[in-house]
């Protein structure tokens, strides 16, 4: 429990961007940078009902990398465009771009999606948004919906499988890298179970939203999935901890 509570102490202060602890060097130099587009559970968590693992991931890269959390609480792939958000973030990519950076796009949609049409409705948007990513010249990377930590029983309750397939397939129609974000997350918590499942929970009812050691542990899930399809990345290797091999085996961290 010591551990635990020093590792979520040091996961908060990092994620919060106060990572002066931290020793690791500053490689000013990167010419490789993430712009996260999504809903809720990749944004940042300063708006209520928000806080997903974007912040987390940004903070298993390199120190100078850039990474820019663009999700978004309660966007679905239409609203991300209709209000404004696809814009702010295509600009994003393009100063990225003509930086010279290898630019990776992560999309990741589907809770809000799933309220509104089907899942071929989403795949449909998020064949826009890759081509018109890809046409930026930046690297579109398809990401399938965080799992939800509601339970029925000893099992989470899944709503989300359909989306996230829609967006599996989307990458595999269009030859792009994805991460299978929803499987990986829905065995993990499957793994570790209700009470720890919902020590991450950002409040105690919240099932979808993300507290800091929640953003700590999906965040470094994600940049481990990241790592298996796509190589010459920043990965710091010792972001302060190491759950990676936690992660892997399905135990619980926090
Ligand atoms: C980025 O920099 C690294 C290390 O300096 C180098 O190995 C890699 O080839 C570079 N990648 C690109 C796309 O320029
Ligand atoms: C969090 O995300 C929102 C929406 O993109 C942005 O306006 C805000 O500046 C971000 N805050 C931090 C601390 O990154
Ligand atoms: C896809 O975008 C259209 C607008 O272009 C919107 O009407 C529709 O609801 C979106 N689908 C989903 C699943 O968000
Ligand atoms: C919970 O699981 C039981 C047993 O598998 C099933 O009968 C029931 O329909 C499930 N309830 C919900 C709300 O999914
Ligand atoms: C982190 O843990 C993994 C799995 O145990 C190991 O392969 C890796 O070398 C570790 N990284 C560091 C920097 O210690």
């Amino acid at each position: 429990m010591h551990n635990a509570l020093l590792l979520l102490i040091a996961g908060a202060l990092r994620v919060l961007g106060q990572n002066n602890w931290d020793p690791h060097p500053v490689h000013s130099d990167s010419n490789v940078s993430f712009i996260l587009i999504g809903d809720s559970t990749t944004a940042n968590g300063t708006t209520p009902n928000s806080g997903g693992w974007g912040n987390g991931f940004c903070a298993s890269l390199w120190d100078g990398t850039p990474c820019i959390n663009r999700g978004k609480n309660g966007a679905t792939t239409g609203t991300y465009v209709a209000e404004g958000y696809w814009s702010a973030a295509l600009s994003d990519v393009e100063q990225q771009v003509a930086a010279g950076r290898r630019t990776i796009v992560t999309l990741q949609f589907g809770h809000n999606d799933q309220k509104v049409a089907l899942a071929e409705s989403m795949a449909a948007n998020l064949t826009y948004m890759a081509n018109t990513l890809k046409s930026a010249g930046a690297v579109p990377l398809l990401v399938s919906s965080l799992t939800r930590r509601g339970f029925n029983g000893s099992t989470v309750s899944d709503t989300l499988q359909p989306f996230a397939e829609a967006s599996l397939d989307v990458a595999r129609k269009l030859l792009l890298p994805s991460i299978d974000l929803h499987g990986a997350s829905l065995k993990y918590v499957n793994k570790i179970g209700v009470d720890a499942a919902h020590r991450l929970n950002r409040l105690p009812n919240d099932n979808t939203h993300l507290n800091p050691a929640g953003v700590v542990v999906f965040g470094q899930l994600v940049a481990d999935l990241v790592a298996k399809v796509l190589t010459g990345l920043p990965f710091e290797q010792t972001n302060g901890w190491n759950i990676s091999a936690q992660l892997a085996a399905g135990e619980a961290i926090f």
